[in-house]
């Protein structure tokens, strides 16, 4: 084998399996946030890598290494690669859309109605031996999700997922993203384009499914909390960042929110230590893809990405999932 291929983390081992059918593998044992040294390092004398969000692929990671010829991102969110600088160096970058759409979509319903119906704070009261009779009738109140109005702030795949799944709970629909969907989809969805105050005005409960980048870096901080419903549960299954944590704390500790579903954090995996004593925040490690099936499928969607880059397989020179075309990819050393 002529090619070497750097893996961020330990991956499914049939994945691996196909991977090294063809190229040597280095493949990490546990995933962990490198500095921009030891990333630097790991990329050298490799023709391709696996990379997750923890992994900032930039120009400063690269520097110098002629080499590398493509990185496969596991997921679909891709704000760790700077792609003009993988398009510049001729890099191949590629991410794993569609595979986890509906995974992510239920996941995001989970944590909404975890988080109106209080069922890990009611889990953790139980699990501490505090259910010994004597309870109100009107204790463990939540708030109703069906029948409400949800709100979807960015309309991809994911969020047009999560919308209709919305029918089963008799909601109204509505959403913002910077461009409208088109009527057929609109329709399709059951969900209606507004702009962001009256969504945020609006929605009973919202769920955040937007990219992140300079744009919608903080597009829910005080300001936009201050709109929200008080009985509004708020759920980001997009990216820490988009939400500024530390007014959400505030805002729930205070009751301008009824609760928050969370699966991604400013900082991650550090967690905002005043949003980790908040009963009314569900929390969890950014998981929202990790069902058996989709991870699996989102493992082997970027080694098929990465081989194909590479130049191997029915796909060699077509990635499946190629985010910059526009890199013609390197020739082959
Ligand atoms: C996970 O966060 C993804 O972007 O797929
Ligand atoms: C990407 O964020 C998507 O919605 O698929």
């Amino acid at each position: 084998k002529q090619q070497r291929v750097w893996v961020s983390r330990p991956l499914f081992p049939e994945v691996l399996a196909t991977l090294a059918q063809h190229v040597d593998l280095c493949v990490e044992t546990k995933e962990s946030k490198r500095t921009p040294e030891q990333l630097h390092a790991k990329l050298a004398d490799v023709d391709g890598a696996i990379v997750g969000l923890s992994d900032r692929i930039d120009a400063a990671a690269i520097a110098g290494h002629h080499r590398l010829r493509a990185v496969a991102n596991l997921g679909v969110g891709y704000n760790n690669l700077d792609l003009a600088a993988l398009t510049a160096a001729g890099i191949i970058a590629t991410n794993t859309p569609d595979v986890l759409t509906q995974t992510t979509a239920d996941y995001a319903w989970a944590l909404l109605l975890a988080a109106a119906r209080r069922v890990s704070s009611a889990e953790r009261w139980l699990r501490a031996g505090r259910w010994r009779g004597g309870m109100r009738f009107d204790d463990w109140l939540g708030v109703d999700v069906h029948g409400k109005t949800l709100g979807i702030l960015g309309m991809g795949r994911i969020g047009q997922a999560v919308a209709r799944r919305a029918s089963g709970f008799d909601m109204r629909v509505i959403y913002h993203n910077r461009s409208r969907l088109p009527e057929a989809v609109e329709r399709d969805c059951r969900a209606t384009w507004v702009d962001k105050t009256a969504l945020l005005q609006q929605a009973d409960h919202l769920v955040l499914v937007l990219p992140y980048g300079a744009q919608s870096h903080h597009a829910i901080g005080a300001a936009e909390l201050d709109m929200m419903k008080r009985t509004a549960v708020l759920v980001n299954i997009a990216r820490g960042g988009i939400v500024d944590d530390a007014a959400l704390a505030v805002a729930l500790r205070d009751g301008r929110l009824a609760a928050a579903g969370l699966d991604v954090f400013e900082g991650e995996p550090a967690v905002n230590p005043a949003l980790r004593e908040l009963d009314n925040a569900v929390l969890s490690p950014h998981i929202a893809s990790a069902s058996a099936d989709t991870r699996r499928a989102m493992a082997q969607l970027a080694a098929d990405n990465l081989l194909a880059a590479l130049g191997f397989g029915p796909q060699a020179g077509h990635p499946p999932s190629w985010l910059n075309p526009e890199a013609r990819g390197r020739a082959c050393r």
